[in-house]
């Protein structure tokens, strides 16, 4: 069975209260939740973390060579300040998506700028909590298309 490390950087465990009009109302652990059971739908295996260290983040990642079959991370404020994020995805080997909540580009123009993106097989932005389950039907796909090749 595919695993899917599912990484989430700082303050996204403050979800449902965090400036609900831009976040929503879900807490990661609903989040969480939906993202396991979507998980047994579609056959693959969720571990699911959240970090508010940059250094925490960047060992998960080393530690995912070779015993994870995709990474969806959601990076946070990271993302727009994080070159150790970026260099330790870059050595990683199998399909990662970028996730966000908000849509960044609609939004102030330092969050337009993301050092993920470059790596990423795909972003997706600007669905709320949905795109969890967006991001989870994308990265199984890049799984079975890599298991293909
Ligand atoms: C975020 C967007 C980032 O700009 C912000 O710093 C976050 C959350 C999102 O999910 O919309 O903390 O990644």
């Amino acid at each position: 069975m595919p695993k899917i490390l599912i990484l989430n950087g700082p303050n996204l465990n403050l979800l449902g209260t965090r400036e609900p009009k831009i976040y929503g109302h879900e807490t990661l652990s609903d989040i969480e939740k939906k993202c396991g059971q979507r998980g047994k739908e579609i056959g693959t295996s969720i571990d699911f973390r959240q970090s508010n260290s940059e250094g925490e983040i960047v060992d998960w990642i080393q530690n995912a060579a070779g015993t994870t079959d995709g990474i969806i991370i959601n990076p946070a404020a990271y993302t727009h300040t994080s070159i150790a994020i970026l260099d330790a995805l870059k050595q990683v080997g199998c399909p990662i998506i970028e996730l966000h909540l908000s849509n960044i580009f609609s939004r102030e123009p330092f969050r337009h700028h993301s050092y993920v993106s470059s790596i990423a097989n795909g972003v997706i932005c600007g669905f709320g909590a949905h795109g969890y389950l967006l991001a989870l039907d994308a990265i199984s796909r890049l799984v079975s298309e890599k298991e293909e090749c």
